[in-house]
């Protein structure tokens, strides 16, 4: 299981201290939830994080985009050093995402989609063999520390067969509401990377991370 804390709820008074515990950690990745205030109703952090990010861990950096302009700010955070970019379905015209998945394979960086709660997962049937991961939102995008949404384990198990009977190299990503209960379901259910924010940094970030792997 690929471990995926999302830094939106990192303690910034603390950020140094934190990003060693991090890289310590069994965590392999790091999520950076950027919000425009538009697609979302919350905002976030620009390039220059998660280019500080990139000189004090070697974690590779899963950036989620909730953005209303995916290509615009993929192109930003690309050059800003992120290793994975995740734009929404919902934020895209559906004539421009496979467009958009090769402009980021084109970069040298692995490309996702992801879809809100109330998105059925049949919408990224055909677009399966452009990406390298789905990232299934089980809260509603915006904030951490909401509650995890049992209706995501059928998205789940749902997108893992399809994967599966297309024999496609595909990762499902989970995120929202993640802890080591709502992680083991997601797990049982065929997830590959888990994104936990509150649960592993109101806690000790090392046991945290270790009770998701
Ligand atoms: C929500 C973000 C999630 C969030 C997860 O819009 O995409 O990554 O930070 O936070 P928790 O794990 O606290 O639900
Ligand atoms: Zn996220």
């Amino acid at each position: 299981m690929i471990i995926s804390p999302s830094v939106l709820s990192l303690n910034y008074a603390d950020t140094k201290s934190q990003i060693s515990e991090l890289n310590a950690s069994k965590a392999e990745w790091l999520h950076f939830d950027v919000m425009d205030g538009h697609f979302v109703p919350n905002l976030t952090f620009g390039p220059d994080i998660l280019k500080a990010f990139c000189k004090s861990s070697p974690l590779y950096k899963d950036v989620h985009l909730m953005v209303e302009d995916p290509a615009f700010y993929g192109d930003i955070f690309m050059d800003a050093g992120a290793d994975l970019i995740t734009f929404h379905y919902e934020a895209v015209d559906e004539k421009d995402i496979i467009t958009l998945a090769d402009h980021i394979h084109q970069k040298g960086k692995k490309a996702g989609i992801s879809i809100k709660p109330k998105t059925d997962a049949e919408v990224l049937k055909p677009y399966l063999p452009y990406f390298d991961l789905v990232l299934v939102m089980s809260v509603e995008p915006g904030f951490g520390g909401q509650k995890f949404m049992p209706d995501s384990l059928e998205k789940i198990r749902n997108l893992r067969s399809w994967i599966d009977e297309a024999g496609l190299d595909v990762r499902i990503e989970v995120d929202g509401g993640i802890n080591a209960e709502t992680g083991k379901l997601c797990k049982d259910a065929g997830a590959d990377v888990l994104v936990a924010g509150s649960y592993v940094f109101k806690n000790d970030i090392g046991k945290a991370v270790e009770s998701l792997v």
